[in-house]
């Protein structure tokens, strides 16, 4: 088996701010629609108002005739797309409308003002059929989908589970749920797209704002029929992804069609907040029955944990909420299922942490009621369920500190002063208690990365210095930053001399900033060109010497389960009389690998636990049953969590350097710190009430009557 060689750390590992920090808060960064083109039109979409049936009039006359129109796009004389085998992306292609707030018809205009006025313009009616919009745990349309994001298996079954659970001295058996909740970077989704129908089969010039260039192209290529080669796509900068931005959404295809429509006049979309809400991806919602089983000790003896979810029925995405429940805790039997509920509605997609995040709230406030069963200390029952080797495949870990996290935590929070009994401690009318949860992630690695290493020696009184190129996605990580450093440590060089250049189809492609996977992959490339080059030029290069590396295969997922773990810990008040809920303070305790720059990765972890934070008590997309629309579509009504929800938040990780993930040791740490901060806030309302909370938000509520 293959053993990866690890870099020597000397710039990986030590805090360095983002160096295009500058140009940020100078505004000089330039982020998707910001470009200045020659001649721009803008689009304002018309979105469906019906959540199934058939478009039957669509009148542009009113519109059109507005000074400043330039054109109307419709269902009824958009091209015909190369290839609409992904329903998402067949844009404008026929009447059907699948969801309310899909892509009916766009207005192009010299201004905003006047596609949006535009817009408001054109009527649209419809044939409505019956629909169902609502996720229903016992609809009669469940189904098993083939396999769950991205490609694990929809059912598993290990041992005898029913016996378990029927022959366990102790159980719990209850249901969990989580909220639809939408992807609200502060960058709403736009692109600025050129169309030049010069050539062969003409060219795309695309500003986008994404987490992945190359896959930008794939796409866009694919439903053009055009070659990747012809479509460019750039995106240095980017204001948040959380992965709405993984997956290209419906909103480039309309816009490479509005370019094509009108040659010469580059078209700018920037998505309105509210279009967000149904045109690019979010977090389905979740019904998880979860059974456990154990001896009075609390060693469990099996686990089951089923779940419900919707999808839409143009095109399937079955999130993997159950797999979290695989890997973490030894149970001899167990079994972990997925059904869709096929709905008229938008297509769900990635949100941080897809399947981890709601699948390790209904799994850690179920060991969270198993301990009070057992009447043990949550911290105490999960170190006793520590596994050996990963439960499900039987791999031993590549590596693996969870108790170490959770004993840190301890130490740290101060745990042991707890008194575990719940509902005792009022303090100015404040009900106060404090939870645990557990987080893992896998430590995703794909093929498909390339990257360059170019030298320039130095000019008269100059210094060398170095590019590395790979198009890969700086979403505002610092992504750019850390893969400097990986280069500089790589080619065992001064990380001020090193030049990162990202986001551009230009450079050599890369996968997506995606399942945290992308400083493994990515780096992994430019440690492999750094090496090359290394070998192909030593220590005394030319100026202009170049040289190309890629992700090179490895065996080691063959060999061992990879993770991330952490612990958090969560102090939480309830007002006794209203039943508000506030969390002042969250401990995350996290091993991660080696940690490539603590700057940049403390944010990270902060801000997963922010998001989980605002998952506990905040975000809901309420889907209105009778319309099939989000009614809470906007800032003012869906609420995230904001400065003043937040309370002390400290971030800690222990040393960990695992030696098969990649060669700088590290893992992926952009979801994991989502991954049970929910449920450790749910955890700490029990402590503090006596009030068992089963849903996410936790709202005023549960704590009432
Ligand atoms: Mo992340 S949800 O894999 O972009």
């Amino acid at each position: 088996m293959t053993t990866t060689d690890l870099v020597p750390a000397r710039a990986m590992g030590t805090p360095r701010r983002r160096t295009e920090g500058p140009a940020k808060v100078t505004g000089t960064a330039r982020y998707a629609a910001e470009y200045a083109v020659a001649r721009p039109l803008h689009l304002h979409p018309i979105l469906a108002t019906v959540p199934r049936g058939r478009v039957t009039a669509i009148h542009t006359t009113a519109a059109e005739a507005l000074d400043g129109v330039v054109a109307v796009l419709t269902t009824r004389d958009a091209e015909a797309l190369a290839d609409t085998a992904d329903r998402e992306f067949a844009v404008l292609q026929d009447d059907e409308i699948g969801f309310r707030g899909q892509y009916v018809a766009a207005v192009l205009a010299d201004t905003s003002e006047t596609a949006r006025h535009g817009a408001d313009l054109v009527r649209v009616t419809y044939d409505e059929d019956p629909f169902r919009a609502r996720l229903d745990p016992d609809s009669g349309e469940l189904y098993a989908p083939d396999s769950v994001n991205p490609a694990f298996a929809t059912d598993s079954v290990i041992g005898d589970v029913s016996s378990a659970l029927r022959d366990a001295p102790v159980t719990v058996d209850a249901t969990y749920r989580t909220a639809m909740t939408h992807n609200n970077p502060m960058e709403p989704h736009a692109s600025i797209v050129v169309w030049e129908p010069a050539g062969t089969g003409g060219r795309f010039t695309i500003f986008d704002s994404t987490q992945g260039v190359s896959a930008t192209r794939r796409n866009v290529a694919t439903v053009f029929g055009l070659d990747p080669g012809d479509v460019d796509v750039i995106s240095p900068h980017v204001g948040g992804g959380f992965g709405s931005k993984g997956n290209m959404h419906a909103n480039v295809v309309l816009a490479c069609l509005a370019a094509r429509r009108v040659p010469g006049r580059p078209v700018t979309y920037a998505l309105t907040r509210q279009q967000m809400f149904s045109l690019v991806g979010y977090r389905t919602p979740t019904v998880q029955h979860v059974r456990l089983g154990a001896s009075p000790d609390g060693r469990l003896t099996g686990l089951v944990h089923d779940v419900v979810e919707q999808t839409s029925r143009i095109k399937e995405f079955a999130e993997q909420t159950a797999t979290y429940s695989r890997s973490v805790y030894a149970a001899p039997h167990r079994r972990t299922t997925h059904r869709l509920d096929p709905l008229d509605v938008p297509v769900p997609s990635w949100m941080r942490a897809p399947g981890e995040c709601p699948g390790s709230f209904a799994a850690e406030v179920a060991m969270d009621e198993l301990a009070t069963a057992c009447g043990l200390d949550p911290v105490e029952l999960r170190i006793r369920n520590e596994p050996d080797a990963d439960p499900e495949s039987g791999k031993p870990f590549s590596s693996r500190h969870l108790v170490e996290c959770l004993r840190r935590g301890v130490e740290r929070f101060g745990w042991s002063r707890r008194d575990p009994t719940p509902r005792a401690r009022l303090v100015d009318g404040w009900w106060t208690g404090t939870g645990v949860a557990a987080a893992a992630y896998p430590a995703n690695r794909a093929p498909g990365s390339g990257a360059t290493v170019r030298f320039h020696a130095p000019a008269a009184g100059g210094e060398e210095h170095w590019d590395v190129e790979i198009a890969a996605a700086d979403i505002g990580t610092g992504a750019r930053t850390v893969l400097g450093q990986i280069a500089a440590d790589a080619l065992d060089v001064d990380v001020d001399t090193v030049e990162v250049t990202v986001g551009d189809t230009a450079v050599p492609a890369a996968t997506v900033a995606g399942g945290s996977s992308g400083t493994t992959n990515w780096g992994t490339a430019v440690v492999d060109a750094a090496q090359r080059f290394r070998e192909k030029f030593g220590a005394d290069p030319s100026d202009g010497d170049e040289a190309d590396g890629t992700t090179p295969e490895t065996d080691a997922a063959e060999h061992y389960a990879m993770s991330a773990f952490g612990a958090h810990f969560v102090e939480v008040a309830v007002h006794a009389d209203t039943g508000e809920i506030r969390v002042p303070r969250m401990l995350g305790v996290f091993a991660a690998g080696r940690i490539l720059n603590p700057t940049t990765a403390r944010s990270q972890l902060l801000g997963g636990m922010t998001m989980g934070l605002s998952m506990a008590l905040h975000e809901d997309s309420v889907m209105d049953p009778r319309s099939g629309h989000v009614v809470n579509h906007d800032l003012a009504n869906y609420h995230i969590a904001s400065c003043a929800d937040v309370g002390e938040i400290d971030v800690e990780w222990i040393d960990e350097v695992d030696p098969h993930v990649n060669p700088m040791g590290s893992k992926g740490i952009g979801e994991i710190g989502i991954v049970g901060a929910a449920a450790a806030v749910a955890n700490a309302a029990h402590h503090a009430t006596g009030v068992r909370v089963r849903s996410v938000p936790i709202t005023v509520d549960a704590f009432l009557g």
